[in-house]
């Protein structure tokens, strides 16, 4: 079971939810959540699990007004691996489950990082006797074709996995299996379309209850990574700091420059800064990088720093157990986390100020 058994006191859960002290309390109180109570001195003290703090989150959703209309959708992708795009996509989705937003994560990488950041093993075939609750059994093909193991397609409800329960983010998890999907898209009319349409008819099915879907995409030039950027409403391009890619965004640049011109939809691209370090001069170049690559119309979000945390967090052992895997914004309890969740938030709210703006009244169809 990978999901880490924290616990959190309250004190940890209002910079988590962002909200008053007060208001968790009131939450506490309104959702008729009992704290578990945990020996401190001559007395206890109250302490909650992730999935109360996520259930807290929904009742924040449950609370605000203004929503999109269908889900809003969000690729991150760049043509180039290592640069973030699954350890983005893991941390945001996380952050985006605490500020509310019913979240579905798709891992669109056959090389599933995405699903092994969420505590399952892509690569493992069942045991007997061993649990499969782990182990990769649908993808996101089996969603959209029928497959040699499945003659039918499969609905998204049979193929997404919850890894922090209920309350926390959905996702389609991905394996090896996932690589036909490049095949069966290549031989597909309309193949740019046939994601984007694919989720406007589930939109008010399947995907009724997700505000946003966020797509991790292999770091390949594919038509699998096109039909995801036609998809998309937003496009997030992780960029290295340490390591100036400047083909691959120039490149990317042109593709999105020509799905325009073949009059198909194109996503509003921000860039999100990775692997900053500070003291170094990396950031004016990159702003200057990306602006020969984009023009002036790339938004810069936050930067999120270097850590020594992230890496850990692909590591697991080949036993039962995983290493407790947790994204930052899960890791409420280490002081030392914290700057780096505030990273991530701002990269959130940076994130959706935008989407709000390009899809006004949250109806992000308008944009286009
Ligand atoms: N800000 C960061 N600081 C340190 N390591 C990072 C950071 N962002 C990502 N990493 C690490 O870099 C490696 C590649 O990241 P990943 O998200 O898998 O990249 P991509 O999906 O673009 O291939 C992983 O080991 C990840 O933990
Ligand atoms: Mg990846």
């Amino acid at each position: 079971m990978p999901i880490k058994r924290n616990k959190y006191r309250l004190a940890d859960i209002v910079p988590m939810l962002d909200v008053s002290e007060a208001t968790v309390r009131r939450m506490i109180e309104e959702n008729g959540i009992v704290p578990e109570r945990i020996p401190a001195g001559s007395t206890t003290r109250p302490v909650y699990s992730l999935e109360q703090v996520l259930q807290l989150a929904k009742a924040k959703r449950q609370r605000a007004k203004a929503k999109f209309k269908r889900p809003l959708v969000v690729a991150v992708y760049v043509p180039k691996g290592g640069v973030g795009m699954s350890t983005v996509s893991n941390e945001l989705t996380a952050e985006l489950t605490l500020q509310g937003y019913n979240m579905l994560a798709v891992d669109l990488d056959d090389q599933a990082s995405l699903t092994v950041m969420n505590g399952f093993q892509p690569d493992e075939v069942p045991d007997p006797g061993k649990s499969g609750d782990w182990l990769v059994k649908h993808t996101f093909l089996n969603a959209l074709y029928p497959t040699r193991d499945e003659k039918l397609t499969v609905p998204l409800s049979e193929i997404v996995v919850k890894p922090y329960g209920e309350y926390g983010p959905r996702l389609v998890p991905a394996d090896i299996t996932l690589g036909e999907l490049g095949y069966r898209l290549a031989m597909q009319p309309n193949r740019e379309q046939f994601l984007r349409n694919w989720i406007a008819a589930h939109a008010d099915s399947d995907l009724k209850d997700i505000d946003i879907i966020l797509i991790d995409n292999a770091p390949s030039t594919s038509v699998v990574s096109r039909a995801s950027l036609v998809a998309a409403d937003l496009l997030l391009i992780p960029v290295r700091l340490d390591a100036l890619t400047v083909k691959s965004l120039r490149f990317l640049a042109n593709e999105l420059t020509s799905l325009a011109e073949s009059q198909l939809s194109i996503p509003q691209v921000i860039a999100v800064p990775n692997f900053f370090k500070a003291n170094t001069t990396a950031s004016t170049r990159i702003t200057s990088a990306l602006q020969r690559s984009f023009g002036d119309n790339v938004p810069i979000a936050p930067h999120i720093a270097e850590s020594e945390r992230f890496p850990r967090s692909l590591i697991h052992d080949n036993g039962h157990e995983l290493e407790e895997v947790l994204p930052f914004t899960f890791e409420a309890r280490n002081r030392s986390l914290e700057s780096q969740h505030e990273a991530i938030r701002g990269v959130c709210k940076f994130v959706m100020n935008i989407a709000e703006e390009a899809c006004p009244r949250g109806h992000p169809e308008t944009v286009r």
